[in-house]
């Protein structure tokens, strides 16, 4: 067994443990809040725009979780939302939430059970942070958004990459990478960051997919658009977003 499965096994035992106990009083309301201040409230309103983007063509919510937030969606969404998660502990959390539209599926991100584009819209909500190997992630993300699709992402990040030299920081776990190196990995798999925020630990992307080929060498940030509008959709209180870093 190489380091990641082993990993990958270990995290997903840890989340089906979690899942009916702890994960949404401890994690959800507990430290989302603390790490991501007004995080929750950012990731519904995520999946707001998920919806009103898609619609009503299907959405892939990974990892889905106990489906708190894909649950939220799949309530507001007429067609079907895929809520996958590794943990098969999550996966039967979201089950007995029986929302109508919303189907769990165990599903490891690096390795989606669906065909080449087959979504309109993803959300990806706190959770690349801790699965293992985020270009693997990244471009199976990509593989499975349609042409033109957007990506809606939030990921807590505590940005120790920024410190040291770029070769040490690609080799570190991702809760310890930085924004801008997160959007370089969306670049590189043609994905364009239209919009990004955060807020405190909180990193808040919003990526469409190119139509046209990409080019795998794609370096940080090149073809970002990171400063266009921020998430909040209220125009008034909408700050101008910052670079990623
Ligand atoms: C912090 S939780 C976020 C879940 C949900 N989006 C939420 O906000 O409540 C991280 C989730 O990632 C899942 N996970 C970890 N590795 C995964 C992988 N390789 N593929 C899919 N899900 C994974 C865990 O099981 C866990 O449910």
């Amino acid at each position: 067994m190489t380091e990641r499965p082993r990993i990958q096994a270990a995290i997903g035992g840890l989340y089906s443990w979690a899942a009916p106990r702890v994960y949404e009083p401890v994690v959800v309301k507990g430290a989302f809040r603390l790490f991501g201040g007004n995080l929750t409230e950012l990731a519904f309103d995520q999946g707001r725009r998920a919806v009103g983007t898609a619609a009503g063509r299907p959405i892939l919510d990974v990892p889905a979780g106990t489906g708190y937030f894909a649950g939220a969606a799949a309530h507001a969404h007429p067609g079907i939302v895929a809520g996958a998660d590794y943990a098969w502990g999550m996966v039967q959390a979201t089950r007995r939430r029986a929302i109508a539209g919303l189907v769990p599926v165990q599903a490891d991100v690096h390795h989606l059970p669906f065909r080449s584009g087959a979504f309109a819209v993803i959300l990806c909500t706190n959770g690349l942070q801790v699965i293992p190997g985020l270009s693997g992630a990244v471009r199976e993300l990509a593989r499975v958004l349609g042409p033109g699709g957007t990506v809606y992402v939030s990921v807590l990040l505590a940005s120790l990459g920024g410190l040291l030299p770029a070769r040490t920081g690609r080799r570190l776990p991702t809760v310890l990478r930085g924004g801008a190196a997160v959007a370089a990995e969306f670049e590189s798999v043609g994905l364009t960051v239209t919009a990004y925020r955060r807020v405190r630990f909180a990193h808040l992307f919003e990526a469409v997919k190119r139509q046209g080929p990409f080019s795998r060498s794609g370096g940080p940030g090149r073809g970002s658009r990171a400063e266009s509008p921020s998430l909040d959709p209220n125009p008034r209180r909408a700050r101008r977003s910052r670079r990623p870093r």
